[in-house]
């Protein structure tokens, strides 16, 4: 009989497209190629869905947890997402911890894979105050916190797929890789597998500039940086502001028919400076989701 995928089988392997427009001279006189990860076309819309799986599948095979458990995580809003669809499909319930300041789609979203939702008050610390709040939880016994900060399995889930896909779909050309960063578990798991793979390839992280809100990323204070990260595994920084990010991200739907959120175009702005310093460079930056995750924000209308 023939087998069939499950949606749990379909995370990954997601496309890389090469930008025809904004690139403009720093593609055609310099030489460049920027290529663009599609880690919006993920099932549950983000890069997210590549952590989310393996940080519930190696707990499972560790013998941490079993389906029926439950699970709790603060959640800027992807990682909620990817881990509600990840526990409806093995079986866990899911309590996510969030700021009250993030979009209506990312929380109705979760709620629509089953998850329970715990807002706290921005004004209360955001995400440092959900962080804490979700260890209080796991201390009373309330369930078990995956801790996306501190988990090795999230940047495993980049070493395990998302680096060997860039460094096979790019057939090994790729020099540069650029990722916003929030766990940072994305630049980590790519950055540490594309380094071993060839130790020139230079690893950007995009952070936001001072006093700049990009939805999903963070440069995080020293007390709250998270555990995974390791900056000598980053090569260079660049810092985004806010307004430029979200006209970016306008651009990137309107004149390249990617359809992505802020942190994404944050990312392609940090490419496009690095295209400016570079000739003949193979760049590639992750579209972490997809724009639709922002609309009720209003960054695609800004006229309105
Ligand atoms: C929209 C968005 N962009 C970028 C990132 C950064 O990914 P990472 O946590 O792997 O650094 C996240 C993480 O949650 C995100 O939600």
């Amino acid at each position: 009989m023939k087998t069939y995928m499950t949606i749990e089988d379909t995370i990954g392997n997601t496309p890389l497209v090469r930008l025809q427009r904004i690139p403009g001279s720093l593609a055609q006189e310099r030489g460049n190629v920027i290529l663009a990860k599609l880690e919006g076309n993920n099932p549950a819309g983000s890069v997210k869905d590549r952590p989310a799986a393996s940080m519930i599948r190696r707990a499972e095979a560790r013998g941490e947890i079993k389906p029926g458990d439950t699970l709790i995580e603060a959640t800027s809003g992807n990682t909620g997402i990817a881990l509600a669809m990840v526990a409806a499909i093995r079986g866990y319930r899911m309590i996510l911890i969030m700021p009250d300041n993030l979009s209506l789609e990312r929380r109705a979203s979760m709620a629509a894979y089953g998850a329970e939702l715990i807002l706290t008050k921005a004004s209360d610390g955001g995400m440092e105050y959900a962080r804490d709040l979700a260890m209080k939880m796991q201390a009373e016994g309330k369930g078990k916190v995956l801790d996306q900060f501190a988990n090795p399995d999230n940047f495993q889930a980049h070493i395990d797929t998302t680096g060997p896909e860039l460094w096979e779909q790019t057939g090994g050309e790729i020099t540069h890789f650029i990722s916003a960063m929030g766990t940072t578990g994305t630049i980590m798991g790519v950055g540490m597998y594309l380094r071993g793979r060839n130790p020139d390839i230079q690893i950007i992280g995009a952070q936001p500039a001072e006093g700049s809100q990009i939805p999903g990323i963070r440069k995080w204070s020293t007390a709250y940086q998270p555990k995974i990260y390791d900056p000598s595994k980053v090569d260079a920084f660049e810092l985004i502001e806010q307004s430029k990010a979200e006209t970016m991200a306008r651009r990137l739907a309107a004149e390249e028919g990617i359809f992505g959120g802020i942190s994404s175009a944050g990312a392609l702005i940090a490419a496009l400076r690095v295209a400016e310093r570079v000739e003949n460079a193979t760049i590639v930056f992750i579209v972490c989701d997809r724009g639709d995750r922002y609309l009720s924000t209003g960054v695609f209308n800004p006229a309105d």
